[in-house]
């Protein structure tokens, strides 16, 4: 576990899912924390869990840049500094094909999932760089690296989080500031059923159900939870990370290693997929040829 003893970390996103798991993980690695988010009910909830000592909520919407840049105000208040800012919050955006586009969907989901990042970053080097350095980590996603997990706009911010946390490394380097990005595979949260239109309660069941259910979609037998990326992004808020920054990590459980049959015996390649037979078929198959013979 990650030693993170002493130093003040903001999550955004902080009332569900890996961001929850964050405050979890963060807490039990020393780790005072200013958690944000829109669902007031739960980030109040976290204060009565670990006591305001340890654990601070502020609301905060992270596409209002005024709440944004409060938020970190707000942690040098309550806490006194900021050493790690993870910007993490986040939904599905817009479901839109390129196609069925709108002005609307596209500036939504990219305020949510990319603007934010780059005020987040910018409002957190501000006050950093006052303090002699820190650790930022945005939370990206596989689908900046293959089509398919997500909508085309949800998938295209996440690569521009990415490429903008090699960046932004580069940059704020000189004050001793590191910045990486985090890119989770299929991990059971409340983000699918959220997506979908569903109510937080509906969607918070779905991500239990997920979490029985999805294993084997991925080499490691098992669907993601947010305590794997929580895991990863306290090593990186950590100074046993002094030497990284502007890097991207995928956590997923090995589901983007390459084509089901690369992992799974039982599964077909691409020729029988092609023939449209399953292994066992295709077994069937020889056996009648070679009594044929
Ligand atoms: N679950 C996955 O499989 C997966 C995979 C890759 C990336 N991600 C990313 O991980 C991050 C966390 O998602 P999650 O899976 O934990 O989902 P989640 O729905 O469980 O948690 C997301 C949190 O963000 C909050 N939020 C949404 N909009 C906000 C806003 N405008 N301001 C402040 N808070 C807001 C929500 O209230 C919620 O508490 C997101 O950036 C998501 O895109 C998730």
């Amino acid at each position: 576990m990650a030693d993170l003893s002493g130093k003040v970390a903001v999550i955004t996103g902080a009332a569900s899912g890996i961001g929850l798991a964050g405050v979890e993980t963060f807490v039990e690695a020393g780790a005072k924390v200013i958690a944000a988010d829109i669902q007031d009910e739960k980030g109040r909830a976290l204060e009565a869990r670990f006591g305001t000592d340890k654990v601070r909520y502020i609301h905060c919407d992270v596409m209002d840049l005024a709440e944004l840049e409060a938020l970190m105000d707000g942690a040098v208040s309550h806490f006194g500094k900021i050493d790690v800012v993870w910007n993490n919050a986040g939904s599905g955006g817009t479901p839109a094909t390129v196609e069925e586009l709108d002005e609307e969907g596209y500036d939504m989901t990219m305020d949510l999932l990319l603007k934010q990042v780059f005020f987040g970053t910018k409002y957190a080097v501000e006050r950093m760089k006052e303090s002699g350095g820190g650790a930022i980590i945005n939370t990206s996603s596989i689908s900046a690296l293959e089509a398919g997990w997500a909508p085309i706009t949800y998938s295209v911010a996440k690569i521009g989080v990415a490429h903008f946390s090699r960046i932004a490394a580069a940059q704020v380097a000189k004050y001793k500031i590191r910045v990486n990005a985090i890119l989770p595979g299929f991990i059971a949260t409340s983000i699918f059923g959220a997506s979908l239109g569903m109510s937080r309660e509906v969607a918070d069941q779905m991500a239990e159900m997920l979490a029985q259910q999805g294993g084997s979609m991925q080499p490691a037998g098992r669907t993601g939870q947010g305590k794997d990326i929580a895991e990863m992004a306290a090593f990186l808020a950590s100074d046993a990370a002094e030497f990284i920054t502007g890097s991207q990590f995928t956590v997923d459980g090995g589901i983007t290693v390459g084509p089901r049959h690369s992992w799974d015996e039982t599964a077909g390649g691409p020729v029988l997929e092609a023939l449209g037979i399953t292994p066992e078929q295709a077994e069937q198959m020889a056996a009648a040829m070679q009594a044929q013979k």
